[in-house]
Order: structure tokens, then C-alpha cells, then sequence
């Protein structure tokens, strides 16, 4: 991992670009436009199997300036690379269209033909803005940020994919369609939608990251996890966001067999949730299963509902709040003063005493 990120870091350096406006209108203007210090990017196809990479200067700014769609093909991906620029990227709107019915068959990346994923992989600082995706194969974006990083007004459009297909067996076509998968350090994804049928945001490693003022439907909610083995994830802002016709509106998952691992300092205010099917909040030691044998490997500590108040509404028999912790494995007092959840039935709270401010 190391190792990676410091050939990752030498390769952004290897040149400086010229004042001038690269064009990119197919694969084959990629090389010549990322000479230059602005680089636009035009309607056109990616040809199936190929992903569009892009490296760029540190100080080059990105334009889109039509829709990019990407050809048909089963295979690994990503199909949208970006690395290395430190400027903004502008998608002022565009969309990075995926083509998803192609692939989707209700299985996602668990199963059926192999689909390009990560959709798009972010390796950038700086800022990524007003972007859209549509019908991603399965997971959209993947981000790994060298430094700062603000992701803002962003979209991401799966919602065909809850219906079913030809080759869906009845199930909902689209499946694995995660938002945000992160595994990094300062980031910040503000004031984006997301319309998919899993995590709206994964952050599975990691500090010092703020996901705030985003709409998720359709999806798992807002997710912290899943934890595995010699991982940390700290100081983390979930705040204002708002969830609807989802699983749950929030979550952390840690993996039962995880060893060595911890979370702490987890701060959620003013989140809105509606339409929750299974679960106001869920925090559960025992994944991949649900309120089953929890582990004890990870420690989850200062996870915090409090100033601006979270508030949630669970329908028919969901459980409005459920807390399965691994014994001695959720320690200190987590002030859960603004969470008020409202609907469905009482959830179970195992092996953990130290709820303050809260009752349900
Ligand atoms: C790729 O698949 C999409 C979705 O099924 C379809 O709309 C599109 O026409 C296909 N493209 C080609 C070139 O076959
Ligand atoms: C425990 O996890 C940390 C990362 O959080 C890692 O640096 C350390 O090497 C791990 N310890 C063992 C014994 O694997
Ligand atoms: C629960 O909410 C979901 C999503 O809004 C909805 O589809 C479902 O019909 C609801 N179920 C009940 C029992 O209210
Ligand atoms: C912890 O909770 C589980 C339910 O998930 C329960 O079976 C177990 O007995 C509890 N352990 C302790 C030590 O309280």
C-alpha cells in the first residue's frame, strides 16, 4: 500500500504542462490534451474495454463540455480514471454514462457476468464538481485523494436499476451500485444526489471526512464499513444529509472475524431520514450478517448524535434503532441527545450500556 502511494506520488510530477487548450474528442486526443494547462473534454464514446485515463499536471484545469458514454463490454474496468491535478474539474453537468442495463442482472459484483468497477476511480485533489453519472455497473466511485479533496454537486442516477430486468430473475437490475467507496484522508463530498441500490457512501478506512448536505434514495444509506482487520476510521462528519426509501438511514458495520481495528470520534447532526425499511440506525459487530454473533475485534467509541438533530422515521416493523456490539467492544459514553426516531418498533441494543441522552 505504501509502496503504491509513492510511485502514485513520483509519477504526478514527471511533467510541468503548457499554456494551451487540449481538446479531447477520443481516446487518441488523451495524450497530446494532457500537455496542456486546460484540458476539454468533448461528447464521444470510449471504445468497450478501455478506460479513459486521464494524468494530469498538478495545475491543469479539467472542462467537461459534453456527455461521455463508455462501450459495452464485460470486463474489470474502471472505466473513467483521473490522477494527479490539483485544479478544479468542472463537469458543468455533463454525465459519464455507463451504460448499466447492459450489465445489470440483479447480482452486482457477487455474481453473473464481470462488470467494470469501480465505475470511476478519483486520485486527485482539489476540487470534482457537478458531474453526473448514469447507470454505473455496479460500484461508481472510488477515491483515493493524495490531499485535500472536495467532491461537491454531484449526481448519481441508478434508479432505473430498481426495477427488474430480462436477466434479473424478478430481482431489482441494479445491484453493488455503491456512491462513494472511500478508503482516504480529507475529503469532503458535499451537496450531491444519489439514486442506487447500496451504500449511498462506504467509507471503510480513514479520517478527517465530511460527507454533508447529500440526498441518498433507493440505497443502504449512509455507511461506515464494513470494518476489517487493522483498519482505523476517525473523525468523521455526517451532517445535514437526507435519506429516504432506503434500508436504513445510517449504519456502521464492522465484520465479525475483524481483528486489530477501530472507530471513533463519529459525529452525526441534522440528517433526515423517511421510508426506512429495515432500520432507523443500525450498528451491528456481526456483518456480513445482521444482528447475528458479534466480534469483538473492532472498537467503536465516541460515535455521537448530538447539536442539530438527526432526525429519522421508519416505517411499518422496522426497528428504529439497533446496536449489536461485541462484548467490551463499544466503550465510553456516546451523547445521543439529537437522534430522535419516530415510527416502526423498539430495535435491540446487546452488550453496550453507555447510550446517553437517547431512549426509544
Ligand atoms: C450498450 O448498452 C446500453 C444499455 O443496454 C444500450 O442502450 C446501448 O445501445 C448499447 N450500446 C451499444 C453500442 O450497443
Ligand atoms: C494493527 O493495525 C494497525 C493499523 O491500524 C497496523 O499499523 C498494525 O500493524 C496492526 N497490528 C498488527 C499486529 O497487525
Ligand atoms: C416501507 O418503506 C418502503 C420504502 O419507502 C416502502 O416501499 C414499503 O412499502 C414500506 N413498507 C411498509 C410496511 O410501510
Ligand atoms: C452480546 O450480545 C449477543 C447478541 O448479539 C448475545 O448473544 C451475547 O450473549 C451478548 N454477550 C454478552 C457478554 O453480553
Amino acid at each position: 500500500m505504501q509502496s503504491q502511494l509513492l510511485i502514485l506520488v513520483l509519477a504526478c510530477f514527471v511533467f510541468a504542462a503548457e499554456a494551451c487548450t487540449g481538446s479531447i474528442y477520443s481516446l487518441s486526443d488523451v495524450s497530446s490534451a494532457v500537455q496542456c494547462t486546460t484540458v476539454n473534454i468533448y461528447k464521444f464514446t470510449v471504445p468497450a474495454g478501455q478506460t479513459f485515463s486521464l494524468t494530469l499536471a498538478t495545475e491543469t484545469t479539467v472542462n467537461m463540455l459534453g456527455d461521455v458514454t463508455f462501450g459495452n463490454q464485460s470486463w474489470a474496468g474502471p472505466l473513467f480514471q483521473i490522477r494527479c491535478v490539483r485544479h478544479p474539474v468542472n463537469g458543468n453537468g455533463y454525465t459519464f454514462n455507463g451504460n448499466g442495463p447492459y450489465y445489470w442482472d440483479g447480482l452486482g459484483t457477487n455474481g453473473g457476468i464481470t462488470k467494470p468497477h469501480p465505475m470511476i476511480k478519483i486520485l486527485i485533489s482539489g476540487t470534482f464538481q457537478n458531474v453526473k453519472v448514469l447507470n454505473s455497473p455496479a460500484q461508481v466511485y472510488s477515491v483515493s485523494n493524495p490531499a485535500s479533496l472536495v467532491m461537491t454537486s454531484l449526481t448519481i442516477d441508478n434508479s432505473l436499476g430498481d426495477s427488474s430486468n430480462s436477466q434479473s430473475n424478478g430481482l431489482p437490475a441494479g445491484h453493488n451500485t455503491d456512491g462513494f467507496d472511500v478508503s482516504t484522508t480529507n475529503l469532503v463530498i458535499s451537496n450531491s444526489v444519489v439514486k442506487n441500490q447500496d451504500d449511498c457512501i462506504a467509507i471503510n478506512r480513514g479520517s478527517n471526512i465530511v460527507f454533508t448536505g447529500n440526498t441518498c434514495s433507493g440505497g443502504h444509506g449512509i455507511s461506515i464499513g464494513s470494518i476489517t482487520s487493522n483498519v482505523v476510521v476517525n473523525d468523521i462528519t455526517v451532517s445535514d444529509n437526507t435519506i429516504t426509501n432506503s434500508d436504513q438511514a445510517i449504519r456502521i458495520k464492522t465484520d465479525s472475524t475483524a481483528t486489530n481495528s477501530s472507530v471513533y470520534n463519529i459525529a452525526y447532526s441534522g440528517n433526515k431520514g423517511s421510508g426506512l425499511r429495515r432500520f432507523g440506525l443500525l450498528i451491528d459487530q456481526s456483518y456480513p450478517n445482521t444482528l447475528s454473533t458479534p466480534g469483538t475485534g473492532v472498537k467503536l467509541s465516541a460515535i455521537s448524535f448530538a447539536g442539530q438533530t438527526t432526525s429519522l422515521s421508519v416505517n411499518g416493523s422496522a426497528d428504529r434503532v439497533a446496536v449489536n456490539c461485541g462484548s467490551g467492544a463499544c466503550t465510553g459514553t456516546w451523547d445521543w441527545s439529537g437522534l430522535k426516531v419516530t415510527g416502526g418498533v423498539a430495535g435491540p441494543i446487546y452488550n453496550f450500556s453507555g447510550i446517553s441522552g437517547f431512549s426509544q
